[in-house]
């Protein structure tokens, strides 16, 4: 079974994911990592990559279609999340055809909503973990031992180059222009659910349970 995760900067949609890599042996497929992996290949096209993302704006839909491709060539039982990918009408359409190609199909596009204000502290408060990457925030998440993951004990807890409020205006931005246009795409296919995105983790987690399963 295969999802869309979809929504703003901050939605949850990487938390979400996780949930269902540890619940349901789902594939997190990650546009957004596989975009900071690139960046630290040292590589020219790594490089420019770095320049946009730190700007808030888009990749080029060639750079990310080729990526998703890529890791589209395992198969999996327990079915892809597609977290921050499509983001624009052009990546869904080769998306479709990429699953079309595997015999795969798409269960739901589930859009996370949360209203701009809870975003941006939900940006400014994240770290992640560098090792397994866990995230967490300062004051909802915070790790048990200050400096110290949850999961894995390591000490290398991340921010991101692209958490502060003048990205987020340019990502949010973004989403609106480019990305918000699927949710009429997937509404026309009758694959759009939505879950509110500003409800504790859990519940959240719960409301993308019920879709599933559906
Ligand atoms: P990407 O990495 O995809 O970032 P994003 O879409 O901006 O989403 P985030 O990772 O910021 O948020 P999230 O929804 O995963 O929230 P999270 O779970 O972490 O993309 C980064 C950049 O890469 C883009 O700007 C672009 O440049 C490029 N890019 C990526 N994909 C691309 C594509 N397909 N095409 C072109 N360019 C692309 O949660 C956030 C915080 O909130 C955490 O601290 C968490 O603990 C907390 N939180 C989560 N859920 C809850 C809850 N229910 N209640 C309270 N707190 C919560
Ligand atoms: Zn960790």
């Amino acid at each position: 079974m295969n999802i869309i995760l979809l929504g703003p900067p901050g939605a949850g949609k990487g938390t979400q994911a996780r949930r269902l890599v540890d619940g349901r042996g789902m594939v997190q497929l990650s546009t957004g990592d596989m975009l900071r992996e690139a960046r630290t290949s040292g590589t020219e096209m790594g490089r420019r990559v770095a320049e946009v993302m730190d700007r808030g704006e888009l990749v080029t839909d060639e750079i990310v279609i080729g990526l998703i491709e890529e890791k589209l060539a395992g198969e999996t039982a327990g079915g892809f999340i597609f977290d921050g990918f499509p983001r624009t009408l052009a990546q869904a359409d080769a998306l479709d055809a990429l699953l079309a190609r595997m015999g795969q199909n798409l269960h739901a596009a589930i859009e996370m909503r949360v209203d701009d204000a809870a975003l941006v502290a939900r940006i400014t408060g994240r770290f992640t973990c560098g090792n397994c990457g866990e995230v967490y925030h300062d004051v909802t998440k915070p790790t048990r031992v200050p400096g110290v993951c949850d999961v894995c004990g390591s000490t290398d807890l991340r921010r991101r180059a692209d958490d502060n409020e003048e990205s987020l205006r340019q990502r949010l931005m973004e989403y609106y222009k480019k990305t918000s246009p699927l949710l009429g795409y997937y509404y026309a296919k009758g694959l759009l659910r939505g879950v509110d995105g500003l409800a504790p983790v859990d519940d959240v987690a719960a409301s993308v349970a019920a879709i599933l399963d559906a």
